[in-house]
C-alpha cells in the first residue's frame, strides 16, 4: 500500500490513476469537520458544491443551503460553515448544500477516485477504519487555504498515516507524521498560531476550533457516492 499526501490544492494534479486510489479530503477547519457533523446530526445526505450560483440554484429549489467565503457567511443561505449552525432538529433526514472556500472544491477535484471519504479529527478512528478496509492506495488530501499548505490539515494527514505503519510513503506524508508525532496530542494548543485559527478567532469562532480538535467524538465517515456525501458506519 503507498500513501501520498497532497499539502496543496495546486499539486493534486500530480496523482496518477486516481481511480484506483482512495482520497481522504482533509478540510480540519472548517469543511470537513462540518459535513462530518452534518451527518452525525442526522443529515440524509450533504451536496458539496464549488461555486456559490449553482448552490443559489439548490436553494432556489428549496434545499437548505449553507456555505462561506472567507469564513463568512454567504447573504441568503441558511447557515454558514460553523458546525454549531447544523442542529439535529433542522437537518434530519434533510438533504443538505454546502460550499466552502476550500473544502468543497476539493471534494471536486477528487470525485473521480475509488473512493472519496470526508477527514476530520471528530471520525478519526472511523477514517483509519474505513481506509485499512479498502485496503488500496491512499490520497491523503489538505485542502489547505487558498493553495496555500496549512497546519491543521496537515496535522490530520500525519494522524491518519502513523496508522499505516508498513505502507510506502511520500516525504509530505513523512513530514506530516512528523508534525503531527511533535503536538503530542494538544491539537488546539498547536494550531493557536496557525493562519486559519487566527482568521477563524478574529471572527469570534474559537468555539468551532475546539470542537473540530476534539478526536474520535464521532463514530462514522461521510463518502462520496454519485455526487452526494452520505454516512457509512
Ligand atoms: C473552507 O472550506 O475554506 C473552510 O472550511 C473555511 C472555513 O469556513 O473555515
Amino acid at each position: 500500500m503507498q500513501i501520498e499526501t497532497i499539502l496543496s490544492p495546486l499539486l493534486f494534479h500530480q496523482i496518477e490513476q486516481l481511480e484506483k486510489k482512495v482520497v481522504v479530503v482533509i478540510d480540519i477547519l472548517r469543511a470537513t469537520s462540518t459535513i462530518t457533523s452534518i451527518l452525525n446530526n442526522g443529515a440524509k445526505a450533504v451536496i458539496p458544491v464549488r461555486e456559490e450560483k449553482y448552490a443559489r440554484e439548490y436553494k432556489d429549489q428549496g434545499f437548505l443551503v449553507g456555505g462561506e467565503r472567507g469564513g463568512e457567511t454567504i447573504d441568503g443561505f441558511d447557515f454558514g460553515n460553523s458546525p454549531f449552525h447544523y442542529k439535529p432538529e433542522i437537518v434530519k433526514d434533510k438533504e443538505i448544500v454546502l460550499t466552502t472556500t476550500n473544502g468543497t472544491k476539493c471534494i471536486d477535484m477528487s470525485a473521480s477516485a475509488y473512493e472519496v471519504i470526508i477527514g476530520s479529527f471528530l471520525n478519526l478512528e472511523a477514517v483509519i477504519k474505513r481506509l485499512k478496509a479498502a485496503n488500496r492506495d491512499i490520497v491523503l488530501f489538505a485542502a489547505g487555504w487558498k493553495d496555500r499548505v496549512n497546519l491543521e490539515d496537515s496535522l490530520f494527514a500525519g494522524a491518519v498515516a502513523a496508522s499505516f505503519p508498513k505502507a510506502t510513503k511520500d516525504d509530505a506524508t513523512l513530514l506530516s507524521i512528523d508534525a503531527y508525532k511533535a503536538v503530542k496530542g494538544d491539537l488546539f494548543k498547536a494550531l493557536q498560531n496557525s493562519n486559519h485559527f487566527q482568521r477563524l478567532a478574529s471572527k469570534g469562532v474559537t468555539k468551532d476550533i475546539e470542537y473540530c480538535c476534539e478526536v474520535n467524538v464521532i463514530d462514522s465517515a461521510g463518502v462520496l457516492r454519485q455526487g452526494k456525501i452520505i454516512k457509512q458506519s
